[in-house]
């Protein structure tokens, strides 16, 4: 009897983790061109709805401006050009994009998480410091793995940990990334905490960040800018 409640138990644990995907859902066509938001009539489903495939054209696979460098004169110094199934629909359902990063000088394209994906970033121009932090360890710790990258280097950060990328030289820097996802998101930790709308309570946030009000004031009070376009 026990035996039988833990075959079972065994049988559904199995089935539930066939169902667990650490990256976007696998196709089960050639592939679902999206349809702009706006054509579906307010219905959402988990990705985008498909464009009938006798519409679909070469173009709906293709985009064009990889070379154009972002504006990276704002407070960060950084500029990140997403490629994804919003700018190439052909992407819906791939789990896959791919990202342009600028720096000036001493940019920095500051500490934020993917939650829907991987990153494999390769520099092509200048001297990046990059890492990512672990999620709290059973001793308490959050690990941080840290790199200098020079031209040519490649760096792998994991779905949905923390990390950044600051180029520490005195001329710009560029950098290519790939994600696992057609539509990784960007969750920016200091535009996140400090720039919601509405603001959290300052009381949580000084608690959490034990800290004076003062500082967690001063902060809420900032202009958060995202760097992401
Ligand atoms: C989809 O929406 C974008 C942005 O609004 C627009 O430029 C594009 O022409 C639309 N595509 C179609 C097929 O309607
Ligand atoms: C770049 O950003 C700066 C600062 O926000 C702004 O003044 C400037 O117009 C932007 N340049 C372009 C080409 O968008």
């Amino acid at each position: 009897m026990q035996g039988a409640y833990l075959l079972s138990s065994f049988v559904v644990l199995a089935l539930a983790s066939s169902f667990v995907s650490a990256s976007d859902p696998d196709p089960v066509q050639d592939f679902c061109v999206a349809l702009n938001d706006s054509e579906t009539g307010g219905l959402f489903v988990n990705g985008k709805f498909c464009k009938d495939p006798k519409d679909v054209s070469a173009d709906d696979f293709f985009t064009y401006g990889f070379d154009v460098v972002g504006n990276i004169s704002k407070k960060l110094g950084s500029a990140v050009t997403a490629f994804n199934v919003e700018k190439i629909r052909g992407l819906n359902t791939l789990g896959i994009s791919l990202a342009r990063i600028d720096f000036a000088p001493y940019g920095l394209n500051p500490p934020h998480t993917h939650p829907r994906a991987t990153e494999i970033l390769a520099v092509l121009e200048g001297t990046l410091e990059v890492g990512f932090v672990t999620s709290n360890q059973p001793d308490g710790s959050n690990k941080l793995f840290t790199k200098i990258l020079n031209k040519g280097d490649v760096f792998v950060f994991p779905v949905g940990l923390i990390h950044f990328q600051f180029n520490r030289g005195d001329c710009n820097a560029l950098a290519f990334a790939a994600l696992s996802s057609q539509n990784p998101g960007v969750i920016t930790i200091a535009d996140a905490v400090f720039g919601s709308d509405p603001r959290i309570n300052p009381d949580v946030l000084t608690k959490a960040f034990q800290v004076d009000k003062n500082i967690i004031d001063y902060l809420q009070k900032q202009f958060w800018e995202d760097n992401n376009y």
